[in-house]
């Protein structure tokens, strides 16, 4: 069985895209997936998130674009059963290195990696460039956390003409790669959160509307001390909100032909 990959992504910086990443994939983890999350930001905040620390001389996802290295070589382990990581270089330069959009398709396939894991998870930068593009190509689902602010429809509606030009590109439509969307420091009380979501959820389709994570202070703690939220703070309504995300996702994800 080949491994699914998932590209967390939105055009918009701070919309949720790595803490959700790191958390769903802790979360499938803990289901007992064999998960693989790869870094393409180089804010490198995944390695952050879980604790791993990072050396001059480690491989990370950068190198492997720079040509430095293969990618088997970034894998690394965490503290987590299941949840291995590819981390991101801070020093890597935006713009730099080789400029091929398939890069990492073809080295997921001609390195065995998607045969090693249940599912990769791919949190990608804000920018639309070679390295989110390779991350696109590799993509056979992408999930989209937004903040339910007026501006969010726009970013949502610019990601979506990036996906279908991608997807046409693969000869795979853009839309059929959309798994959803996913609401991020949701407050119910806020009457323009309930319309933006609104607005989105009819654009898109209802179904591909995810349970949503509410503001909880305690993702942004659960970084700091290098830790998914699960651990930090098990009770927490980030962890919730998370559990039924993920839940969700796999539903989703299940019903998957690739
Ligand atoms: N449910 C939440 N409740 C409260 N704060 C949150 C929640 N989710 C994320 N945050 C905070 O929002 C900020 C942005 O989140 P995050 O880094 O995940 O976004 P991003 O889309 O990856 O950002 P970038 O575009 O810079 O990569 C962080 O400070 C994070 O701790
Ligand atoms: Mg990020």
């Amino acid at each position: 069985m080949s491994a699914i990959t998932l590209v967390v992504t939105n055009r918009k910086g701070g919309s949720g895209k790595t803490s959700t990443a790191v958390n769903v994939a802790a979360e499938l983890a803990f289901l007992g997936q064999r998960v693989l999350l790869i870094d393409l930001d180089t804010q490198s905040h995944c390695a952050l998130g879980l604790g791993v620390k990072l050396t001059k001389s480690t491989p990370t996802i950068h190198g492997f674009f720079a040509g430095k290295h293969a990618l088997t070589p970034a894998i690394q382990s965490t503290q987590w059963e299941n949840l291995n990581l590819i981390p991101a270089d801070p020093l890597f330069e935006h713009g730099s290195g080789i400029k091929d959009d398939f890069l990492l398709r073809t080295a997921l396939t001609s390195e065995g990696i998607l045969e090693q894991y249940d599912i990769l998870i791919l949190d990608t930068p804000p920018s639309l460039d070679t390295l989110l593009l390779n991350a696109l190509y590799s993509a056979d689902r992408v999930l989209v956390p937004f903040l339910p602010h007026f501006l969010a429809g726009e970013g949502v509606r610019q990601l979506a003409r990036v996906l279908f030009r991608v997807g046409s590109n693969r000869a795979n439509e853009g839309v059929r790669m959309l798994v959803g969307y996913v609401p991020i420091m949701i407050d119910k009380r806020i009457g323009q959160h309930k319309q933006v979501s609104g607005n989105v959820s009819s654009q898109f389709g209802a179904t591909r509307m995810l349970p949503g994570v509410r503001n909880d202070i305690r993702v942004a703690e659960s970084f700091a001390v290098g830790m998914p939220v699960r651990y930090y703070a098990p009770k927490t309504r980030a962890t919730l909100d998370y559990r039924s995300l993920t839940l969700s996702l796999r539903h989703l994800l299940d019903g998957t032909d690739k």
